[in-house]
């Protein structure tokens, strides 16, 4: 790094030419541009200077600057004065390399800012979060020297000439943001005014002619540049003012990474690193993230689940009085929470059949198609209402509808079918009568089905179900693994649509109450919401989509898990606020995601397909821009059951295998 003097980069510093040292070699149109610009804007800054703004501090710091490099004083250089710091990298890199040089640039030059030894000497660390960092903040030749230049600024993505000789040189830096700069997918600065631009870098091309590298990128944010120490703070998303052609692009370094992904103070969890650097920790704001829904995406085995258990369990560590209910498929999760949750599957769950409203009923009950299915499901109307009023609890009440959770007992129902098949004259058909309790009788005798038709269930216990499952108290467990593995495949969906349903009926009754926010995660979403290709028409599509559209102004969130986010519904997923990825294989699978993203920071979205496991793109509302995360690693005991099987060492593993046939056939057997 230190042969930075003798670098192609020599030509962008004004400071040296005004010390009358010989400008080098103009080697192409690029750096001839690059320098230009440089000199230009060392000329603006010249005029500047003259105004208040910066000649205020300079009188103070002019004599400090004078001294050789390592006896300045901490905090007094150029207090005003970063910018032009950026732009000066020789006078800045000089009194380390060789002290001599620095005073006679500062005295050639009295207007500009001071030579500053070391912006890490001169740090005063002005955020506790910083200081352990120091390290990290002393910026090296490549941070503060530009990589290129800016050519045209449009709405729909701005485009910049990158220095080929620069973008190695930098590739070379120890610090891993600065050495990603100019890379799709890394962030830039530019400089605009008092204000630092972020962007990210979407594609690079070759300028054959220019021999230097066009690449688009997209504009993230903005941060004021710290007085002191010319780094970019309060970085807010959003652009509000935009740089013009010829103005310089600098590596964004992980000391302003570090700044840019600080948290604002909003209540965040951490779940990994931000790639690609080697410690800043990448946070979710949990208020925002939860508020609009969240989607998390990724082929299989990139570690979906994991990464979900991982994000779930800093949110009940932040919020121990939460209520989570998560819809588990695969059984994967109880592994997972077995300390911080209640897991309820086919043998606790206890669901009541009479919970479920009529359309639920319908779908349970009613076997036909067409017209058919019409007859049936009127039929079924008329005896449902009779039964459930036939409840003590609904002679109390008065009205009733068919919808309305009150229990009835499945026998008055069975009865209610069979009178009015009595009363049936001969010309019209019994069919559907008995098709209807053939159905229901079936199900009261199946033990498969004992979860949700058994006799037992008819206390009425509605309060106390929705007690357990949405953790009201919550006991210090705040979430419940609602894990439908065991559930019969035909009902699978129903339960999940009750689920559902009782979530949205809950928040909507409850709405004079304390607000009371639930988190609805569904793993392999898109068996519940599919899209009209695959939509089979059942009641879990609807519900989910309508907490997607309604949900948050009843203060529900949704968590969408899926590996085929093509097969989602249109529109849930561009509900959901913010988008986790991780990586995605199939090309229509990224391009609904593309869709869907919030932002344009397509320089993130293409690295879908080439990301690892474990890694995502975090996009929307829970995080301050765009960001490549890394996820930690999830204690085993954390961990869902969803561990990939080492074939060669189970298959090296001899003896029981007699006794684990008989023991799965008699669990076979017996259902349970
Ligand atoms: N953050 C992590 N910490 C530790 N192990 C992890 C992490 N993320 C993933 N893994 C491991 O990677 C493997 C696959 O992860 P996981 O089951 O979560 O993937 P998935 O995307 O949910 O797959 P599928 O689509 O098949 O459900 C597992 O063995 C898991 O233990
Ligand atoms: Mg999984």
């Amino acid at each position: 790094m230190n042969d930075m003097g003798n670098g192609n980069f020599g030509s962008y510093d004004p400071q040296r030419q005004m010390e009358g040292e010989q400008p080098p070699s103009r080697g192409n149109s690029l750096r001839d541009r690059i320098r230009r610009s440089a000199e230009n804007e060392e000329a603006e800054r010249k005029g500047q200077s003259r105004s208040g703004y910066v000649h205020q501090p300079q009188a103070e710091a002019q004599p400090e600057a004078v001294q050789p490099a390592p006896a300045q004083p901490e905090p007094q250089p150029a207090p005003q004065q970063p910018v032009e710091e950026q732009v000066q990298p020789k006078a800045e890199a000089a009194p380390a390399a060789a002290p001599a040089p620095a005073p006679a640039a500062a005295q050639a030059n009295p207007g500009a800012a001071p030579p500053r030894p070391s912006q890490a000497a001169a740090e005063p660390a002005p955020q506790p979060a910083a200081k352990d960092e120091a390290e990290d903040l002393q910026p090296s030749e490549n941070a503060t020297q530009p990589i290129g230049v800016v050519l045209e600024i449009a709405g729909s993505g701005s485009m910049i000439a990158i220095d080929l000789q620069r973008l190695s040189e930098c590739g070379d830096d120890e610090d891993p943001a600065i050495a990603m700069a100019g890379q799709v997918g890394s962030q830039i600065k530019i400089r605009v005014g008092n204000s630092w631009l972020l962007a990210s870098v979407r594609n690079q091309r070759q300028d054959r002619k220019a021999g230097s590298i066009l690449a688009n990128i997209d504009f993230l944010g903005e941060g004021i540049e710290e007085k002191l120490t010319g780094k970019l703070h309060g970085f807010r998303r959003g652009v509000t003012r935009y740089p013009i052609p010829g103005s310089m692009v600098y590596p964004a370094s992980t000391a302003d990474l570090k700044q840019v992904y600080a948290s604002d103070g909003r209540s965040a969890v951490t779940i990994g690193k931000v790639y690609p650097t080697k410690d800043i920790r990448a946070g979710l704001y949990v208020d925002a993230m939860l508020g609009k829904h969240f989607a998390l995406l990724g082929s299989t085995g990139t570690g979906k689940s994991t990464s979900a258990a991982l994000i779930l369990h800093r949110i009940c560590e932040a919020a121990p009085e939460g209520h989570i209910v998560m819809i588990d498929p695969h059984g994967e999760y109880s592994a997972a929470f077995r300390q911080t949750g209640v897991i309820l599957d086919v043998s606790n769950l206890q669901m009541p059949y009479w919970i479920m409203n009529f359309e639920e009923h319908c779908e349970v009950l009613l076997t036909s198609n067409g017209n058919e299915r019409q007859v049936d499901s009127d039929i079924l109307a008329k005896c449902l209402l009779k039964a459930r009023s036939k409840s003590k609890l609904a002679e109390s009440m008065g009205k009733i509808t068919v919808d309305s959770p009150i229990p009835y007992l499945l026998s008055d129902l069975s009865n209610e079918i069979q009178d009015q098949m009595g009363k049936l004259d001969k010309a019209t058909n019994s069919a559907p009568y008995m098709r209807i309790k053939n159905k229901l009788d079936e199900l009261k005798a199946d033990p498969r089905y004992q979860f949700m038709f058994s006799g037992m269930l008819v206390a009425d216990t509605m309060s106390d179900f929705i007690a357990k499952i949405f953790r009201m108290p919550s006991n210090g467990k705040p979430i419940s693994i609602i894990d439908v593995s065991g559930v019969p495949s035909d009902v699978t969906s129903t339960v999940v649509a009750v689920l559902s349903r009782l979530v949205f009926d809950f928040a909507i009754w409850g709405r004079e109450e304390k607000c009371t926010p639930i988190l609805l995660v569904c793993e392999e979403a898109h068996r519940y919401v599919p899209n009209e290709k695959n939509a089979d028409g059942n009641s879990v599509g609807t519900i989910l989509s309508r907490i997607a559209k309604e949900g948050r102004k009843y203060g529900i969130s949704l968590g969408l898990i899926t590996q085929r986010p093509s097969d989602l519904a249109e529109g849930v997923l561009s509900q959901c606020g913010t988008i986790i990825s991780m990586r995605l294989n199939n090309d229509r699978d990224q391009d609904f995601v593309r869709a869907a993203m919030p932002e344009g920071a397509r320089g993130f979205l293409d690295a879908i397909p080439a990301l690892r496991n474990r890694e995502c793109i975090i996009c929307g509302e829970g995080v301050a821009i765009p960001i490549r995360v890394s996820f930690d690693n999830l204690e085993e005991v954390k961990r869902p059951a969803s561990e990939d099987p080492s074939f060669v060492e189970m298959w090296n593993q001899p003896g029981g295998e007699e006794d684990i046939v008989l023991r799965t056939v008699q669990r076979w057997r017996s259902q349970g």
